[in-house]
């Protein structure tokens, strides 16, 4: 079904290059039950982890426009390459709105290594930018941060198939150079990521802290969040909503949420 109704009441606007945002908006149900929520997955678009910064500062500036339109007076980035790629384009558009934004997190990543060795696994383009070097020169001193681009993963996690050798097989190929770095603690820094969080731990070994900054986020964006509203949720995506619905109901341990497809 495509949906083109008009504008709803204040709502928080949540958005991802598709299915991985979800880890975020768990954490959100979790921090604000009472918040209206609206999540929209560029799925169309996706995955964003290898394109260009113009593009995706493109697509989010889109994306924002459409969720303010809808109701939005916040918006969070549930994703770490929009946010390293158009978090300040999106501020520039809009100054006077609460814009929460996710990074990969460096800082509680070196506070739990004890032996100084950190890995970092993210899309190549949140590798790429000048948001995550800046990240690790303000908060990595002394530390050794092996950073781990994963070509392909969030892809392969659109498709809904949370586990299969194809899977298994691209990420031990990411996490082997990770476990001969020696590094003893290692962060999620796609929100895509945690969505096949067992089969990191698997390929990394059980002595790896796997960390993961979702609930951060989300405790984040309380502070911003006036709290009132009624509790509601609307899925959308650009793409066939058919995975989202399926990942939205298996995330959100409930219902399964109404989703729909939207052309922007
Ligand atoms: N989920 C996104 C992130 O946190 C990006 C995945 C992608 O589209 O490549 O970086």
């Amino acid at each position: 079904m495509t949906s083109t109704s008009s504008p709803t009441s204040p709502c928080l606007g949540v958005f991802d290059s598709g299915v991985g945002g979800l880890t975020v908006l768990r954490e959100l149900r979790e921090a604000l039950p009472g918040a209206p929520l609206h999540y929209l997955a560029d799925t169309a678009y996706a995955p964003y982890g290898e394109k260009s910064s113009d593009f995706i500062a493109a697509r989010s500036l889109v994306i924002g426009e459409y969720l303010l339109n809808r109701g939005a007076v916040m918006l969070v980035v549930a994703c770490n390459t929009a946010t390293a790629h158009a978090v300040n384009a999106l501020r520039e558009r809009w100054p006077e709105l609460p814009i929460v934004g996710i990074e990969p997190g460096i800082k509680p990543a070196v506070a739990a290594s004890r032996n100084g060795r950190i890995g970092v696994l993210a899309t190549p383009a949140t590798i790429a930018s000048a948001r995550y070097q800046t990240l690790i020169e303000a908060h990595a001193r002394g530390v050794q941060v092996f950073s781990q681009p994963c070509p392909g993963l969030a892809d392969l996690i659109e498709t809904g198939e949370l586990d299969g050798p194809a899977l298994r097989g691209l990420i031990e190929r990411c996490c082997a150079p990770l476990r001969e770095a020696g590094v003893d603690t290692v962060l999620m820094g796609c929100t895509h990521y945690p969505l096949v969080q067992p089969l990191f731990q698997q390929a990394l070994g059980p002595e790896v802290q796997l960390l993961k900054i979702e609930a951060a986020v989300a405790k984040q964006a309380q502070r911003y969040w006036a709290g009132d509203g009624t509790p509601s949720l609307i899925l959308e995506s650009t793409g066939d909503p058919t995975i989202l619905r399926r990942l939205a109901a298996s995330a959100m341990g409930g219902t399964t949420p109404s989703t729909r497809q939207v052309r922007i």
